[in-house]
């Protein structure tokens, strides 16, 4: 079984973008692939895993992570808390879908009580004064890392990573001025997609397909209007700069949000962030992709559509319908880059310097995250 966490797994990818090839085709196909994957990646940093406004105070959320299942609620602050879902007395899982939980959780099989601190506060009949050595205190629930980045939920089931911030580098500061905590999820979608999630955000990360895979976003997003958006941080970004009305003006019906500067009030700012996040900013609404990893060549993408103001439901259904022929688009498209993968005995190919750079930066952090390098990559210089 190759080792992906050794260097020479990753020589071709290290090299300048201009000598750089694409990743291997094992990356998308390969079962051993796979599961290293989901440890080093899924299972050792931050990944986003639910839209903040899923887990309002009084809501826990389940979500499953590098085959670990994971609760997430708030506590009465209005703090996330994320915790393993499984009870201290003899391990059941504690929350099997979303729902309601009120102020405590109570394991479904002998009514064990957790507080929303994730502190053991009953254990009704269990008589623990006849139990020796057994304190309230040691078995409270086991905390997972949790915090919140551009409206979006991460969680990382390593305590030892660097914080949110410091993990995605300049771009909350980047982001700023569009204030996206003023923005509320109006719609959400989700597919199954015959893919390896890789694949879509490496087509989320290119606008060279634009032209022939979506003729008609090209006369949005014009491809010669395209430019980097790329500062320090786990984060590949791209910049459409003007965004123009479209034919049927489906990106500018809505209302912008008030005081945005000049350049982002103009501008489509495209983000992957790493690993599993495709957010794009207008300046009237927000589209944010979590891809989840179903197994090898399988994913689920699960989108949501976010506004400053609240649109009215016409001008809210074609914008999520313009979205949807893009995007239906895209997952065609991906679909058959792992059909061809998988099935073409492709052997690994080559990138674009011009449109494909953001793939070799993405590919690096995947290197990065495998050999176990905690290492933030530099943004452009200018
Ligand atoms: S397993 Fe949870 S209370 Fe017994
Ligand atoms: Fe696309």
């Amino acid at each position: 079984m190759k080792d992906w966490s050794r260097p020479e797994a990753w020589a071709s990818i290290r090299e300048d973008v201009a000598n750089s090839t694409t990743l291997p085709p094992e990356a998308y196909t390969d079962p051993d692939y796979h599961a290293q994957e989901r440890g080093a990646i899924f299972g050792k940093g931050w990944c986003g895993v639910a839209m903040v406004d899923e887990v309002p105070v009084g809501r826990v959320v389940v979500r499953e992570i590098a085959g670990t299942s994971i609760i997430i609620t708030r506590n009465d602050q209005g703090e996330l808390r994320a915790y393993f879902n499984s009870c201290s007395h003899r391990g059941t899982e504690l929350v099997e879908q979303d729902g309601e939980i009120g102020t405590v959780l109570r394991c479904p099989y002998h009514r064990w009580a957790f507080d929303l601190e994730g502190r053991l506060i009953a254990t009704p009949l269990f008589e623990k004064d006849l139990v020796e050595n057994f304190e309230l205190d040691d078995f409270g629930l086991r905390s997972v890392c949790v915090g919140e980045f551009v409206n979006v939920v991460w969680v990382s089931l390593n305590s030892d990573v660097p914080d949110l911030t410091s993990w995605f580098g300049d771009l909350e500061e980047r982001l700023a001025g569009y204030a996206l905590e003023r923005y509320a999820v109006r719609k959400t979608a989700a597919y199954t997609v015959e893919a390896d999630w890789k694949l879509l955000t490496e087509n989320f990360q290119e606008y060279y397909h634009l032209a022939w895979v979506h003729p008609e976003l090209a006369k949005v997003s014009r491809v010669d209007d395209h430019y980097r958006f790329q500062g320090p941080g786990r984060y590949c970004g791209q910049t459409t700069t003007p965004v123009s009305a479209g034919e049927n003006g489906e990106w500018t019906t809505l209302l912008n949000a008030t005081g945005l500067s000049a350049s982002d009030a103009e501008s489509g700012r495209h983000i992957a962030l790493f690993p599993n996040v495709m957010l794009t900013v207008l300046p009237n609404h927000t589209c944010t992709f979590l891809l989840e990893p179903l197994g090898v060549g399988r994913s689920r993408e699960h989108i949501s559509w976010s506004t400053p103001h609240d649109p009215s439901p016409l001008d809210l259904d074609r914008l999520v319908n313009f979205w949807a022929l893009v995007n239906d688009q895209d997952i065609e498209i991906c679909q058959k880059a792992q059909r061809g993968i998988d099935r073409g005995r492709f052997r690994g190919g080559r990138l674009s310097p011009r449109y494909e750079a953001p793939l070799h930066r993405f590919y690096n952090m995947l290197a990065d995250r495998f050999e176990g390098l905690d290492r933030c990559p530099d943004g452009d210089s200018n």
